[in-house]
């Protein structure tokens, strides 16, 4: 599976790279950044420096938006540490980000590869938003996409009813929610939020003697510490490794077609994803209809925590 990567690293972010870069059936073809955890221009150095530890030197990495189409940036360096790797930057990266934007990349890739590539977007939507009005058959040109985000059926994490990536950039993600691609998955909260990484699976993790299990366990280590601190236990959420894992191996999860809206003008709820649950067989009489005429999205419903964290 050959994949473009749209990312905001971001501890969860770094893992999911190291994960994906270790998998001899995926290929990075790109990676672009996008503000989200940190601004673009610092998740596209952190991009690159995990990349570095990884051993791919040569995977083109692009900065991408700077802000989110329609509201000022908001960072979060509160989760992922002031450097957005939880302490573990270090030295500069061995090389400089491409000279295109990430979307100006996605879209170049995408016409000169029809039908071949994946996109993984594991932060904000901002570049899959400015790449589909750049490209409007971008959702025909691309093999599928997968989407990290949103919280249908449980709580948000970063406000009561938003989750993170549809917070960062509401207007993005309504957009892309809205393009019409044929096939999309969507891993939210639903699942990331049962998927968690235990403390015994972080202690074997830590016990592994390579650079990278060492890099990713000291991650880590950031995350819980901040699990410890804002909710008083240290079980984290691992949310973009998982739609990795399942981008690899779709079979570690259920899914249900929905059509999914954003939230854009609620006072507590903007950045919330709607979907209707109703099964309601004659909508005739009914006259608010979210998302009507939307193509539905396959959104993960339940997961195999155990296997996903094993073949983590
Ligand atoms: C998402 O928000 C970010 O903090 C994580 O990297 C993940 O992509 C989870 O809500
Ligand atoms: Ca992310």
């Amino acid at each position: 599976m050959r994949i473009i990567l749209d990312t905001d690293p971001g501890i969860d972010d770094s893992l999911a790279i190291l994960f994906l870069a270790a998998q001899p059936d995926i290929e990075i073809v790109a990676v672009g950044s996008v503000h989200g955890n940190v601004p673009a221009p610092a998740a596209a150095e952190n991009a690159l420096r995990v990349l570095d530890i990884a051993g791919l030197h040569n995977v083109p990495v692009a900065v991408g938006a700077h802000r989110p189409l329609a509201q000022e940036l908001r960072t979060t360096e509160f989760v992922h540490g002031a450097d957005g790797l939880g302490g573990q930057a270090g030295p500069a990266p061995s090389r400089r980000p491409a000279g295109i934007s990430a979307a100006e990349q996605i879209v170049t890739l995408a016409r000169a590869n029809p039908g071949e590539l994946t996109l993984l977007a594991l932060g904000p939507l901002t570049n899959v938003a400015l790449a589909t009005l750049l490209e409007p058959r971008l959702p025909h040109l691309l093999r599928s996409v997968m989407v990290l985000g949103g919280a249908l059926g449980v709580p948000g994490n970063v406000t009561t009813h938003a989750e993170a990536n549809m917070w960062h950039d509401p207007e993005a993600a309504d957009l892309v929610f809205d393009s019409g691609f044929p096939d999309m998955t969507l891993v939210s909260l639903d699942v990331t939020e049962k998927a968690r990484a235990d403390e015994a699976w972080m202690a074997a993790l830590a016990e592994i003697s390579t650079p990278r299990a060492q890099f990713a366990s000291a991650l880590l280590k950031h995350y819980s510490d901040f699990y410890s601190r804002m909710f008083g236990f240290r079980t984290c959420t691992i949310h973009d490794p998982l739609a990795a894992v399942l981008l690899q191996d779709p079979t570690l999860a259920e899914y249900k077609e929905v059509v999914v809206t954003v939230e854009l003008r609620g006072t507590h709820t903007r950045g919330q994803l709607i979907t209707d649950w109703r099964n309601i067989v004659d909508d005739s009489d009914i006259e608010s209809k979210a998302g009507q005429g939307r193509t539905p999205v396959r959104a993960a419903t339940s997961v195999n925590t155990e296997a996903f964290l094993t073949r983590l």
